[in-house]
């Protein structure tokens, strides 16, 4: 078992409305975008959010698949379901459900297509949780997964020990810090066939709150103050190490995150 918190003691009411905030942020719109349109969801059909957490997919589901056909988002995190809920609760056909993906609440076969972005990282019996996307997607419907390595990190410091630092404490953060490498063998054990991966990196080349690592700082400095040997201070001083760098024209960061799209077999 790993000793990363749970995703409920993780999306409290304030971290889901941070990273909200970092998943409206241009960078995390055109990643959005970007997996829509390999999903290419079509007219008419039904659609699951997995772990939507605020909404965000599930309202482009459910604009794509229009909107007399049902397309449900599913979470863990109640602060998280309230969000997704407000911003989708004028369209009739979108319904929320409190569930782990690994006990999915829906009947085999029910969806033509799923969506999981940034989910299954966080879920320590992930096959199982694969597993139960391929019972509730019927055979021949598509699914896209997302996930980050997060050892694709490249972030510029003037402190390269104390970066290493920060970002091997945020890998405890999750289960499954570098789970793009094994998901294709799992996805294909628990029931998919034809899977293809793509690559969406993130590039922010400016120290800007309007983009996705400054956004992300807030999380990544208050999950790692106090593991580790990182003090407040450690993490105040790497936060104002990133405005510096960017003073200087040197703010360089870059992370990969993996698009598995598959068909049900
Ligand atoms: C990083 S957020 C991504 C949210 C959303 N998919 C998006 O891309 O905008 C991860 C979400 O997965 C949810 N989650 C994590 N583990 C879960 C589980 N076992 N069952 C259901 N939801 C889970 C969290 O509550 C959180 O809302």
């Amino acid at each position: 078992m790993s000793s990363a918190p749970s995703a409920q003691e993780q999306f409290d009411a304030q971290a889901s409305s941070i990273l909200t905030a970092v998943y409206l942020t241009p960078d995390v719109v055109a990643q959005r975008e970007k997996v829509l349109a390999l999903l290419a969801p079509k007219h008419g059909e039904c659609a699951l959010d997995i772990g939507c957490g605020p909404g965000l997919t599930t309202e482009a589901l459910a604009l794509a698949v229009g909107e007399s056909t049902e397309v449900v988002g599913v979470d863990i995190a109640p602060p998280m379901l309230a969000i997704a809920k407000q911003r989708c609760n004028h369209y009739a056909a979108v319904k929320f459900e409190q569930a782990d993906v690994t006990q999915l609440p829906f009947t085999t076969a029910q969806f033509d297509i799923a969506l999981a972005s940034q989910v299954y990282e966080y879920v320590e019996e992930v096959d199982q949780a694969l597993r139960e996307l391929a019972r509730v997607v019927r055979p021949g419907g598509r699914v896209a997964l997302v996930d980050t390595d997060w050892e694709s990190a490249v972030w510029a410091s003037h402190d390269d020990a104390r970066m290493r630092r920060v970002l091997e404490t945020w890998d405890q953060h999750i289960p499954h810090p570098q789970l793009p490498r094994t998901l294709k063998r799992r996805m294909q054990q628990a029931g998919f066939e034809n899977i293809r991966v793509e690559v969406v990196p993130l590039l922010n080349l400016a120290y800007d709150p309007q983009t996705y690592s400054v956004g992300m700082m807030t999380l990544l400095g208050n999950f790692a103050a106090g593991r580790n040997g990182l003090s407040e201070q450690d993490i105040a001083a790497w936060r104002d190490d990133a405005r510096a760098i960017g003073a200087e024209d040197g703010y360089f960061f870059s992370l990969n995150r993996y698009v598995f799209l598959a068909t049900r077999s």
